[in-house]
C-alpha cells in the first residue's frame, strides 16, 4: 500500500520548552480513515498540523504523498498543500458574507484554474455534499451543519490526496455531527485518504482505524492489532 502520510521519530518542541510530539511514528495508507484520539493537550493537533505541513518538526522525518517535507523551501510547501491537503476545522473557518459557492471555490485559488471552470467544480463539491441548493447562501445564513458541509467541500474540491479534519463535530449537535461523520464515511468510500480528530469515543469506534495519542506518543493503533488503551 502506498504511504499518503509517512512520519518517522517526529519530535515537536515549541518555545518555552513544551514536547508537545516525543517520537511519532505513523503511517497512512491510501484510502485509509483513521480516528486520532486522545485526551486534551496530548498532541492531536500538532500532530494534525505537521501532517498537514502547517508546521515543521523539530526533529524526525515527514513525507505527504512521496515528498520530504524537510528538502522543500516553504514556498514550494505551500505549493505541495495546495495541491495535495485539504483542511476541515472545528470552527469552519469560512469567510463571512461570502456565498457558499465562492468559499468553496476559494479552495482552489491556488489551482491555477480559470475562475468559471472554479466555481463549475465549487458548486460539483457542493452538491457531492448534499448543499446543491445553498451555493449562493451566505454563512449565516447556513445552519453549522450545512456550513461544516461547506467547508468540506472547499476541503475536497480539488481531490487533495489527503483530509484532515480536527474535530469537525465539536461545534455541531448530534445530529448535524452524523451527517458530518457519514460524509467522511463517504468520501472515504469514494477513495478519498482521510484523518479525523475527535474526542467523541462513539464516533471513534465506527472508524476503520484509530490511533491514540497521549503526552505526545502513539499509545495504542487499532492497525497494529494493539488493543485500545483506556
Ligand atoms: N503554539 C504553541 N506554543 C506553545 N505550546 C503549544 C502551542 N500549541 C500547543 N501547545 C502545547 O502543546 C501541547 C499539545 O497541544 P495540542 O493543541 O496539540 O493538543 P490537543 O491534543 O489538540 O488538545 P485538545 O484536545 O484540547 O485540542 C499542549 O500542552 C499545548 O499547551
Ligand atoms: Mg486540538
Amino acid at each position: 500500500m502506498k504511504s499518503v502520510v509517512d512520519l518517522k521519530g517526529v519530535v515537536k518542541e515549541y518555545a518555552g520548552g513544551v514536547r508537545a510530539l516525543d517520537g511519532i511514528d505513523l503511517a497512512v495508507g491510501e484510502g485509509e480513515l483513521v480516528g486520532i484520539v486522545g485526551p486534551s493537550g496530548s498532541g492531536k493537533s500538532t500532530l494534525l498540523h505537521i501532517v498537514g505541513t502547517l508546521d515543521r518538526p523539530t526533529s524526525g522525518t515527514v513525507a505527504i504523498a512521496g515528498h520530504d517535507i524537510a528538502a522543500l523551501t516553504d514556498r514550494r510547501l505551500s505549493a505541495l498543500r495546495a495541491r495535495h491537503i485539504g483542511f476541515v476545522f472545528q470552527a469552519f473557518h469560512l469567510v463571512p458574507g461570502v456565498a457558499a459557492l465562492d468559499n468553496v471555490a476559494e479552495g482552489l485559488l491556488y489551482s491555477g484554474l480559470p475562475r468559471a471552470r472554479r466555481r463549475r467544480m465549487a458548486a460539483d463539491a457542493l452538491a457531492r455534499v448534499g448543499l446543491a441548493d445553498r451555493v449562493r447562501h451566505r454563512p449565516h445564513e447556513l445552519s453549522g451543519g450545512q456550513k461544516q458541509r461547506v467547508a468540506i467541500a472547499r476541503a475536497v474540491v480539488g481531490e487533495p490526496a489527503l483530509l484532515l479534519a480536527d474535530e469537525p463535530t465539536g461545534a455541531l449537535d448530534s445530529a448535524s455531527g452524523e451527517a458530518v461523520m457519514e460524509l467522511l464515511h463517504t468520501l472515504n468510500e469514494e477513495g478519498a485518504t482521510i484523518a479525523v480528530i475527535t474526542h467523541d469515543t462513539e464516533i471513534a469506534a465506527r472508524l476503520p482505524r484509530q490511533v491514540r495519542i497521549r503526552d505526545g506518543r502513539v499509545v495504542a493503533d487499532t492497525a497494529h492489532g494493539k488493543v485500545m488503551a483506556r
